[in-house]
């Protein structure tokens, strides 16, 4: 039966580039994409850029363009980057479009027409430099649990505390280091709380559509009460204006995946597609959300709660899936594995070996996959080379050396029970349901198992040994090496055909080779595809992967220097911006020249057992040596310290810690998002006067 599938993979938010862990979703969902369509389905991929919101808004303020300029560089970017990994969305849109803003005004006017939404008025974070409220995120101080400096406004990252911007000391804001105000505004809720939400999701979450873990977590959320959800913002905001609401916006999650729709919205205008067949209450189609676990409750609560109540379709089912580590670790630019997109293309070029591994790890769960760097190259070359592509290196070459590149007219295997043509067609049943549950890594196994056994094949039959002997060279004998090269060749088809989600670009070039259609699924079962054809001369259709071309990745991506905010989930809609503090109090010259300020080389610099943050570091100032323990971790590898020079306060009172004395203290810049050591100019030496 032709079953009908709208497919989505969450909307990359338009602040940050697209890396490695944001492509585990992407090439996930393409794989599951492309089986669809190989299986003939009619079987839609759509996803679009997430664009609206304060660090949009103010991130092209500070570019000096308008946020549409922006918006519209950074799509093109991300399109780019997921055509290079053949992530072949059906439409990839933009949530600033036409359709959107009527889909979300729309959904908002049931909503509201349901007696669901209700108007509070709320206190709120003012910056009075910047004259805008503050997000939670955009607020900073102390913690009022352990009183650590430059906190955010909703949770310590120092002691993990949780509260409301309210609560912090010495609160500034992030954007203009103001002193924030508190001041009154009205929000619109989406009323959550209300029963009829409640009952709703009771029912949803667990009548399948979730993982058995998503759903659990759900039923956590779902013990107490919802609460009502906050789905305004005022002005200036980067977003679309509330109808009848003059200066209020949508926050940027109620619009989100209302992106979904309206990118299908255009999909269904460039090919005439009936819109309402996928998304009226009681359509037929399927509808699957590809997402990040970390995104379940926007995806699993309010956006079926918010298409149940406007009268819509809900989701048939949500696949979340993990994160990703790099080997064995969060990703991390000091260790120069936050990989993105852009960098594995310019420095290994080829984007299947990364789709193959991923498939090689993912299954239909929630828990993270590693990307471990060495067992990539190990895997892709033992596996796509040593084993897949060696099955048509083999045996290709004979074809076209002593038979003009013609295969054998019967391709049934000579003797009874050596059946390795019909095991190879046999397996398509368990893959495909492996493909359709998502468990690709049983997929890979599967089809490795079978490259084993078709290699297996070759060495018994070992052509390169019968070409010297003229009885095998007859065409008529039953072990002929065309004969035999002949069923390689097939089995190779198969395996290709098997491959074919993963690796779209190879199985292409698989086609053109073997002279044939490109792949659908059913034409691994037909038995005369390759039958007295004609296949190209064999050139290389993959090469091994060196793994010098990983160490240069991970170098180019290496920032010992500029440290950044370690992150192992997609860019989030808060992100880093630069955090101004307030200037302190006039000094006069006086006081200045008390510090006696001086250029240090950095002669040794080791780890401190058991201090998270602090590195030891000894310092040549001309007239002796230092030893200073710096804050510097996590920003720092200790070798790459080491000759560098910087400038210390050297008249410091030496202070005992828990680790030894420290005696001075080195410069570096930071805001709580990034540490920055200081350096002199070429040409200074250690000990020298800083003034
Ligand atoms: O978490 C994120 O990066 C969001 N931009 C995902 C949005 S998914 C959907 F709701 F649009
Ligand atoms: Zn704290």
């Amino acid at each position: 039966m032709k079953r009908k599938l709208l497919v989505t993979s969450a909307l990359p938010y338009a602040n940050g580039s697209i890396h490695l862990g944001h492509l585990v979703e992407y090439i996930q969902t393409d794989i599951w994409v492309r089986f669809q369509k190989m299986q003939g389905h009619e079987c839609l991929y759509v996803c679009a850029d997430d664009t609206h919101g304060t660090p949009i808004m103010l991130r092209a303020e500070k570019e000096g363009i308008p946020p549409e300029e922006l918006i519209a560089r950074v799509w093109q970017e991300h399109f780019d980057d997921f055509s290079a990994f053949h992530v072949n969305f059906d439409h990839y849109g933009s949530t600033n479009s036409g359709e959107t803003r009527e889909f979300a005004c729309s959904i908002y006017g049931k909503l509201k027409a349901a007696n669901l939404i209700e108007s509070r008025t709320i206190e709120q974070y003012y910056d009075p430099v910047k004259e805008m409220f503050l997000p939670d995120r955009f607020i900073k101080g102390e913690c009022p649990k352990c009183g650590a400096k430059d906190q955010y406004g909703d949770n310590c990252e120092v002691c993990g505390a949780a509260y409301t911007p309210s609560e912090l000391r010495n609160p500034y804001s992030a954007v203009s280091g103001a002193k924030p105000e508190l001041r009154n505004s009205e929000h619109y809720f989406f009323r959550l709380s209300d029963e009829r939400c409640q009952q709703f999701l009771k029912e949803w979450t667990t009548k399948g559509t979730l993982q058995p873990e998503a759903s659990n977590k759900m039923q956590e959320w779902l013990k107490g009460e919802l609460s009502d959800w906050d789905i305004s913002r005022d002005a200036p905001y980067f977003g679309f204006e509330i109808p009848d609401a003059p200066g209020k916006y949508f926050y940027v999650w109620l619009d989100a995946p209302v992106g979904y729709m309206g990118s299908f919205k255009k999909l269904c205008n460039e090919r005439g597609i009936d819109f309402d067949e996928y998304w009226k209450k009681d359509s037929t189609a399927e509808l699957y959300h590809f997402i990040g676990k970390d995104i379940l409750y926007f995806h699993a609560l309010f956006w079926p709660a918010m298409l149940e109540h406007a009268d819509l379709r809900t989701p048939t089912k949500l696949f979340a899936h993990g994160f990703l580590t790099v080997n064995g670790e969060k990703m991390s630019k000091s260790r120069g594995t936050f990989i993105t997109a852009r960098s594995y293309v310019d420095h290994v070029k080829n984007t299947e070996y990364l789709r193959y591994y991923y498939a090689a790890k993912l299954n239909g769960s929630m828990e993270d996959i590693d990307l471990n760097l060495e067992d990539f190259v190990a895997k892709v070359n033992s596996d796509l080379i040593g084993k897949y592509i060696n099955i048509a290196s083999r045996s290709a070459p004979f074809i076209t050396k002593y038979f003009n590149g013609q295969l054998s007219a019967d391709l049934s295997q000579p003797v009874a029970g050596d059946n390795l043509l019909t095991e190879l067609r046999v397996s398509h049943v368990f893959l495909q349901q492996w493909y359709e549950s998502r468990e690709y890594s049983q997929v890979v196994r599967e089809i490795m198992r079978l490259a084993d056994r078709a290699n297996a094949y070759v060495n018994e039959q070992a052509p390169w040994d019968r070409v010297k002997m003229s009885q095998y060279m007859d065409p008529g004998h039953p072990f002929s090496v065309q004969k035999t090269c002949s069923i390689c060749i097939e089995a190779f088809r198969i395996l290709t055909v098997y491959l074919s989600p993963l690796l779209p670009s190879l199985s292409r070039n698989v086609a053109d080779f073997l002279n044939v259609q490109p792949f659908e699924w059913g034409h691994a079962l037909s038995a005369h595809a390759l039958c007295n054809a004609s296949i190209k001369p064999y050139q290389h259709l993959m090469t091994r992967l060196d793994p010098k071309l990983i160490e240069a990745m991970v170098e180019a991506n290496r920032e010992s220097l500029k440290p950044a905010p370690e992150s192992h989930s997609p860019a989030r809609h808060a992100e880093t911006q630069v955090h101004h503090q307030p200037i302190l109090d006039t000094i006069s010259i006086e006081d200045f020249s008390k510090i006696d300020l001086r250029i240090a080389k950095i002669v040794h610099a080791e780890h401190v057992e058991g201090a998270e943050k602090l590195l030891k570091l000894t310092l040549d100032i001309g007239s002796g040596k230092r030893t200073v323990f710096a804050g510097i971790k996590s920003a720092y590898a200790p070798e790459k310290l080491v000759g560098r020079h910087t400038v210390m306060v050297a008249n410091l009172a030496p202070r005992k810690m828990k680790f030894g004395l420290s005696e001075g203290m080195v410069l570096a810049a930071g805001d709580g998002n990034g540490l920055f050591l200081l350096s002199p100019d070429e040409g200074a030496a250690p000990g020298m006067k800083v003034k």
